[in-house]
């Protein structure tokens, strides 16, 4: 496939020789996976939002150490959360009725965030690091925190979902943005407004993003296949991103009961929903109980990311039972590109000829 200028772009600025990005799925990936999609020389994403910062130190000196040049290291900026103990009471009264199922009694529920927004400490590991590129997901961090990544020399991404939120991105500091059509798996990328009916699916939403903004765009949602990433280059992306086609990798670290639905959705079983009652904000997964019975969308939550808190002590209790019941299965709309192979064939099968 001949290059147009914005893909010949991409390719120069993120120092990928293939227009694709694994998608950074917290929880479903580490350095594993990006090293196998680095060495196909597409660009490799890895997740922070879940990790510690010694965990995220270690996975990227281990980057360093294979010699890989090229990644993109992800984090969440989102608000910090409102302290609300009424909300969270008013969710574990509605969670009550499973800590019974699993003899739970009263759980302790950790008050600390179960996913860290982008901080100082993190902007300091970026300055040590200085990974080729970072990317943002619920907007961009702070003009003081965002000019530390900047210093640091990395390409900086973030995810739009509306026209408008692509105009704001641009005009904020962003050098490529992320079209996330409403068909991609994991959380919403909002950060404008969370009304959930502004959100368009890819092909409306990518030559819009397009026409409105002049900095290179990236295709994200239900890309599944070689002719998915022909079809967004032809709507005008100078990349794309694929998340759930990798969540069956052999080097994806996508849980046991996670690959089990996957594979169950994959053979036509199952259906995928925005749900927020796992974290606390709209996010596309596989329905499962929980979100059967207390969603997809519940009222009855606190702050993103504090309502996942309260849900671990089920989620664990029914995993450890091989249950997926009450965990978070992040799917995409598509499935069809979700295979148990190993990173190198998944790319493979993404490459337009
Ligand atoms: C399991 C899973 C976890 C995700 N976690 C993140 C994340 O940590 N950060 C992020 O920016 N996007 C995350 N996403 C969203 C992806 O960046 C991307 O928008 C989406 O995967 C594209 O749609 P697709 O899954 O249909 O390919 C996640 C998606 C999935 C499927």
């Amino acid at each position: 496939m001949a290059y147009r200028p914005q893909t010949k772009r991409f390719l120069a600025i993120t120092g990928s020789s293939i227009p694709l990005i694994q998608a950074p799925m917290a929880n479903s990936n580490d350095s594993a996976l990006v090293i196998a999609v680095a060495q196909t020389g597409a660009l490799g994403s890895l997740p922070a939002a879940t990790s510690s910062l010694e965990k995220l130190e270690q996975e990227m000196a281990l980057l360093h150490a294979y010699g890989i040049a090229s990644y993109n290291l992800n984090f969440f900026c989102h608000t910090a959360p409102a302290n609300n103990p009424e909300a969270l009471q008013r969710w574990r009264n509605c969670l009550q009725p499973y800590y019974a199922q699993f003899n739970l009694g009263q759980p302790e529920v950790s008050s600390a965030p179960a996913r860290e927004s982008f901080n100082l400490s993190m902007a300091q590991l970026v300055n040590r690091y200085r990974p080729k590129v970072v990317s943002f997901h619920f907007g961009l961090p702070v003009p003081e925190l965002l000019s530390q990544v900047k210093q640091a020399g990395a390409i900086v991404i973030s995810s739009a979902t509306t026209v408008a939120e692509a105009i704001w991105l641009e005009s904020h500091g962003a050098d490529l943005i992320v079209a996330q059509g409403l068909e991609a798996g994991g959380h919403r990328g909002h950060f404008l407004s969370g009304d959930l009916s502004l959100q368009l699916g890819l092909f409306a939403l990518l030559p819009q993003i397009v026409q409105a903004v002049k900095i290179p765009v990236i295709a994200a949602g239900g890309i599944a296949s070689a002719a998915e990433v022909e079809a967004a280059m032809q709507l005008g992306a100078a990349a794309v991103q694929v998340g759930t086609a990798f969540l069956r990798a052999s080097e994806a670290t996508t849980s046991l009961v996670h690959r089990q639905a996957l594979m169950q959705y994959v053979d036509g079983h199952g259906s995928t929903a925005l749900t927020n009652v796992f974290t606390g904000r709209p996010a596309r997964g596989i329905v499962n109980r929980l979100m059967h019975e207390q969603g997809p969308l519940s009222a009855n939550l606190p702050d993103f990311p504090l309502a996942s808190n309260a849900v671990t002590p089920i989620r664990l209790a029914a995993e450890s039972a091989g249950s997926g019941d009450f965990s978070a299965l992040w799917a995409g709309q598509n499935p069809s590109g979700c295979l148990a192979l190993s990173a190198a064939q998944i790319v493979q099968r993404l490459i337009p000829n």
